[in-house]
C-alpha cells in the first residue's frame, strides 16, 4: 500500500513535471532535459524538503522553550511549501536562467519556503535573534519589511538561511526562506495577494482599494503595538505572581 501510493505520487510529480517544461521548452529538448536531469531535480527538490522540515523543527524547538521563559507561545502557526514546477521555471524564465540543477541551487533562493505567524511583533524579533544565534546555520540575506515597510503597507521579516541537512555520506548546505509575521500582517498579505491577480477590477476602482488596504496596513501595525502592549502588562504582572 505504502510502495503503490509512493509510486502514485512519483508518477503525479513527473506528470506535473513534464506538463511544465512542454508549456516551456519545444518538444525535441524535453526528451533529453528528462533523461539527463530529471532525477538531479527530484533528488534536489528532496534535500529542499529536509532542509525545510529542518527549519520547521528548529521554529517548533524555540516555541516550546520560550513558551515555558514567556507567558505565552510565540509562534501561533507555522506553513511550509515547496515551490511547484510551474513557479520555478516561470521564475528561471523570467530571470533568463538556464534551466539545470546547478541554475536552481545558484540562483533561487525561496524553493523551500517556512512562513512562521507570531502573536506579537517582539516575539518576530526574538524568534530570528535565537535562531540566527545557531552555529549550524547562515544567515545570507535579512529584508525586514517591518521596521521599513513596502510602499503598498506589506509587513514581514524576511530570512534567507542556509541549514545543513545530514546524508548518507555528507553534510549539504541548503537555502530556505523564512518569512516571519504577525497574525495581523499575514491577514493583510493574503487579502492583497488576492487582489494582485484580480484583472477585471476598474482603475478608479482598483486604486481605491489599494488605498484602503494601505490604510488597513497602518490599522493592523497600530493593532499590533496595542495588543502587544497589552500583553507586555498582563506579563508583568505575571512575573509579580511567580516572584511572591
Ligand atoms: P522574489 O523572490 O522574486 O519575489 O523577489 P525578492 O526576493 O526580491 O522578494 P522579497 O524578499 O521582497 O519577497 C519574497 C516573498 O515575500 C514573495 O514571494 C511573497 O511571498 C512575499 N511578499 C513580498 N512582497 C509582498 C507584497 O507586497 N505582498 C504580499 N502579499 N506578499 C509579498
Ligand atoms: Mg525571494
Amino acid at each position: 500500500m505504502v510502495v503503490k501510493s509512493a509510486f502514485m505520487s512519483y508518477l503525479l510529480s513527473m506528470i506535473d513535471f513534464k506538463k511544465v517544461l512542454l508549456a516551456l521548452m519545444p518538444k525535441t529538448r524535453i526528451r533529453d532535459w528528462m533523461s539527463k536531469n530529471a532525477l538531479p531535480y527530484r533528488e534536489l527538490m528532496a534535500y529542499y524538503k529536509c532542509a525545510m522540515m529542518g527549519m520547521e523543527t528548529k521554529f517548533r524547538v524555540l516555541d516550546e522553550e520560550l513558551s515555558l521563559k514567556y507567558d505565552h507561545n510565540p509562534i501561533e502557526s507555522i506553513e511550509s511549501r515547496l515551490k511547484s514546477p510551474e513557479s520555478l521555471f516561470d521564475k528561471l524564465d523570467r530571470r533568463g536562467l538556464p534551466m539545470s540543477t546547478e541554475s536552481i541551487e545558484k540562483n533561487i533562493f525561496d524553493i523551500a519556503g517556512v512562513r512562521v505567524i507570531c502573536s506579537y511583533p517582539s516575539d518576530i524579533y526574538m524568534l530570528s535573534e535565537a535562531l540566527l544565534k545557531q552555529d549550524d546555520i547562515k544567515l545570507v540575506e535579512k529584508k525586514d519589511y517591518i521596521k521599513n515597510p513596502k510602499p503598498n503597507g506589506y509587513r514581514s521579516l524576511h530570512l534567507i538561511i542556509e541549514i545543513p541537512i545530514f546524508l548518507h555520506d555528507r553534510k549539504k548546505m541548503m537555502k530556505v526562506e523564512v518569512q516571519l509575521r504577525t497574525i495581523s500582517m499575514d491577514w493583510w498579505a493574503s487579502l492583497e495577494h488576492k487582489i494582485r491577480y484580480k484583472k477585471n477590477i476598474p482603475q478608479d476602482v482598483a486604486d481605491q482599494i489599494w488605498n484602503d488596504l494601505y490604510q488597513c496596513a497602518e490599522v493592523s501595525a497600530e493593532l499590533d503595538r496595542r495588543m502587544e502592549a497589552i500583553q507586555n502588562k498582563v506579563d508583568e504582572y505575571a512575573q509579580q505572581e511567580q516572584q511572591q
